[in-house]
């Protein structure tokens, strides 16, 4: 934890934020429940915390700290901008490695596993998954998702909301336009643009997105 471990609160209540719950837990801190817009969830627990209501009803509570436990980066960052007010924690597991020259923004959560190189510098409210690697250099824009076991090579640029799939990896130098995905497996070796789905080895477009 990079910020000072208090009654944290988690938005969210399903597989990614048991993730999101376990980190939390590893590094010590005292959670004090979930929010989470599914009227099914309410009462029920993830982890052994209870899930105690509706994400809007936190607009009214004072001096809320808390992290989104939302795999999807668009509903991140809605979120986000639905609790202005809201003190957004940082999240390291202890098994992950983080260099002390490495910056990471408020809301992001780290996995086990995870490693953060020299100079990477890591935005608001992204994932970085178990096991994915982060090498020197890189910028990471707000609300990414770097998926379990992907590899970033050193100086790649991820604009804003890019989400890297499963395994995939991109090699040093490269950029990946706001909002794009990468699929499962695909390694990215040149520039790829805004807001497209890129899949395969090499990643080639296969479709544009309307985000
Ligand atoms: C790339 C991805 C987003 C595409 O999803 P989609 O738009 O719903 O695509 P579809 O499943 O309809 O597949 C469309 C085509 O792309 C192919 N395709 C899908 N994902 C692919 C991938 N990762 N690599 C290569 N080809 C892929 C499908 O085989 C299909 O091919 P076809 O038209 O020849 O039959 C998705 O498959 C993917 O890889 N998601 C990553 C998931 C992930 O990493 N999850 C981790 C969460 S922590």
């Amino acid at each position: 934890m990079r910020s000072p471990i208090k009654h944290v609160l988690v938005i969210g209540a399903g597989g990614h934020a048991k993730v999101v719950l376990s980190a939390l837990m590893e590094a010590k801190a005292d959670v004090a429940g979930i929010y989470d817009d599914d009227p099914f969830k309410l009462g029920t627990e993830v982890l052994g915390v209870p899930v105690l209501g509706a994400i809007g009803e936190l607009r009214s509570v004072k001096g809320v700290v808390g992290v989104i436990g939302v795999g999807d980066n668009a509903t991140r960052r809605r979120i986000a901008a639905q609790l202005p007010g809201t003190e957004w924690l940082t999240v390291v597991h202890p098994m992950a490695f983080v260099d002390e020259s490495a910056s990471l923004g408020l809301g992001t959560v780290v996995f086990a596993g995870a490693v953060i190189q020299p100079g990477a510098r890591i935005g608001r409210h992204c994932i970085i998954n178990t096991g994915a690697t982060v090498d020197h250099d890189c910028v990471i824009g707000d609300f990414c998702h770097i998926a379990p076991g992907c590899n970033l090579g050193g100086a790649v640029t991820l604009a804003e909301g890019v989400f890297m799939g499963i395994g995939s990896v991109a090699i040093q130098n490269v950029s990946v336009g706001a909002w794009s995905t990468v699929g499962a497996g695909a390694a990215v070796v040149t520039y790829l643009p805004d807001r497209v789905v890129a899949v395969g080895v090499p990643a080639r477009v296969r479709r544009m997105l309307e985000i």
